[in-house]
């Protein structure tokens, strides 16, 4: 990374928190730049990072637990301005001599505090009763650490923010971070500007420009290949990567027969008309569907699929010569997974991620996303001018239309999937809904229902819809869709699809029921 893009920087230690992702995002859009990192990093670490502040996150500790998280107290000495969150200010408080101990009850959900110093944390604030706010914790602060003031409480919180000025150190025990508290953001910029100087250089445009003279400068004259599927992430790392290297990048998208009608023929036409990419197109079908057949344990077409991916792409890239590089679309998220210490994600599912490429080819990766969010990924996507339905996307699993076909894999079960499918997204994108849920797709299940259709009795298939809304697929709700869009979609299929005489809508939330339904 270039020095000016990076000259700004705020450290995040997780402390196991559910919302330490969430600090961050909301830290990125004040456009300035920060990172995660587990608690117990070194303080070498810390200085060789040299942040302008520390954020501590929450934590579902007590700082009584005999396995509680305690960073390295040198810390402190950094004379770094930090703010505690929660767990964060409880940790604080223990260190610097205060007394923490248990509320009479677990305090959750919103409640409204009184500020009494609007200056620094809540500049810009009415000293006054009434400021909503998040609370999340079980543990309280009782006294305060020596040095520090109560800036703001509440009824069950005496302490419900406290600061040592002089030495900036602040702390929340509210969770500035979520929606539910509708100044957060102003709070974090108080901390992130007045009180630890920043300025917002973090912008996309800026991102943009760094990142492809970064490219240029890693990759030199060495070739790079990249699995290109049409998503917003591999298709923002191609556009990215093609800016940087024009061709001595070349693209393969592996059509395994499990795609959405048209998607090949549209992600081609793009990138080969339009960006006069380097694009290899191989069609797979028949040998993904031979691999496929009579296998319906999803978690068997899932291994399937992974592995003959490989076993395709390394063949094309072979045929297209060497390339010392692979182009990969990791996001920061996968990124954090894999270094936070215990974080409440750390069980996601690893399939999610088509793994073993660059070990299989030895290649060295190249991940130009690996520092952004989402949300940052489709700025960057905007900023180089990809179209906006390609930058909106909904995700669509790399195992696409196979852990949506329930039971057998068969081209005429995919073609019934198929022209549902098409008419779900038609009807969705015209009620405006396709940009406001995060995914909504048809699935076939492997059962026959009775019906009639003029004086004949039927007995086909049957068409689940499942649309959910979600901030990051961890959990999710289904879409209130209204009736009336419902039943456009359901006569739609049923009158259009041959083969499909029943429509049901999914009402699971996730937990306890998956986005997928294999
Ligand atoms: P679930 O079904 O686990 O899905 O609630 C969460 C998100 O992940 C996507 N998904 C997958 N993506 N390979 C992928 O690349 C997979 O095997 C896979 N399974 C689920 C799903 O579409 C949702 O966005």
């Amino acid at each position: 990374m270039t020095e000016n893009l990076h000259t700004q920087k705020i450290l995040i230690l997780d402390f196991g928190s559910q919302y330490t992702q969430l600090i961050a995002r909301r830290v990125r859009e004040t456009q300035v730049y920060c990172e995660i990192h587990p608690f117990n990093i070194s303080l070498e670490k810390i200085k060789a990072f040299s942040p302008m502040g520390i954020i501590f996150s929450g934590g579902p500790s007590s700082i009584y637990d005999k396995d509680a998280p305690m960073p390295d107290k040198g810390i402190l000495d950094l004379n770094l301005p930090i703010l505690g969150i929660c767990y964060g200010m409880q940790y604080l408080t223990h260190l610097l001599g205060g007394v923490v101990s248990k509320a009479a009850d677990r305090e959750y959900g919103s409640a409204s505090i009184n500020i009494n110093d609007a200056e620094d944390l809540f500049h810009g604030f009415e000293e006054r009763e009434g400021e909503m706010v998040w609370m999340s914790h079980g543990d309280r602060i009782d006294e305060m650490p020596r040095g520090f003031a109560v800036l703001a409480s509440s009824k069950n919180s005496p302490t419900a923010a406290m600061a040592d000025t002089s030495r900036r150190i602040f702390g929340v025990q509210f969770h500035p971070e979520v929606v539910h508290t509708p100044n957060g953001t102003k709070i974090l910029k108080n901390f992130l500007f007045r009180i630890c100087g920043c300025e917002p250089l973090w912008t996309m445009a800026s991102f943009v420009k760094s990142t492809i003279k970064e490219m240029r400068e890693t990759i030199g004259e060495e070739r790079v290949i990249c699995g290109l599927s049409g998503g917003v992430d591999s298709s923002v790392t191609a556009v990215l990567l093609h800016h940087a290297i024009g061709s001595q990048l070349s693209c393969i998208l592996v059509d395994n027969g499990l795609l959405r009608r048209g998607e090949s023929e549209e992600v081609m036409e793009l990138f080969q008309e339009h960006y006069h990419m380097d694009m290899h197109l191989v069609d797979a079908t028949d040998h993904f569907l031979g691999h496929l057949k009579d296998v319906t344990d999803p978690e068997e077409k899932r291994k399937i699929i992974g592995k003959e991916f490989i076993t395709i792409f390394e063949k094309k890239a072979k045929e297209l010569g060497e390339a010392r590089y692979l182009a990969q679309g990791t996001l920061y998220p996968d990124v954090i997974e894999s270094v936070s210490f215990k974080g409440p994600s750390a069980t996601i599912k690893s399939h999610h991620n088509v793994g073993g490429l660059p070990d299989v080819m030895n290649l060295e990766l190249v991940e130009p996303l690996r520092e952004l969010f989402k949300d940052e990924v489709r700025q960057v996507g905007f900023e180089l001018g990809l179209p906006r339905a390609l930058v909106m996307r909904q995700p669509f699993p790399g195992p696409g239309l196979a852990v949506r076909i329930l039971g057998e894999i068969t081209h005429e079960r995919l073609e019934i999937l198929r022209s549902a499918d098409v008419i779900l997204l038609e009807e969705i994108r015209k009620a405006d809904l396709y940009e406001k849920v995060w995914q909504s797709f048809a699935v076939l299940l492997p059962v026959r229902t009775v019906g009639v259709m003029g004086d004949e009795r039927t007995y086909e298939n049957v068409i689940a819809i499942r649309s959910v809304d979600s901030l990051d697929a961890m959990t999710a709700d289904w879409t209130r869709i209204p009736y009336d869009v419902l039943g456009r979609i359901s006569n739609r299929i049923i009158n259009q699809v041959r083969g499909v005489n029943r429509v049901v809508y999914d009402i699971s939330s996730k937990p306890p029921g998956t986005i997928e339904w294999e």
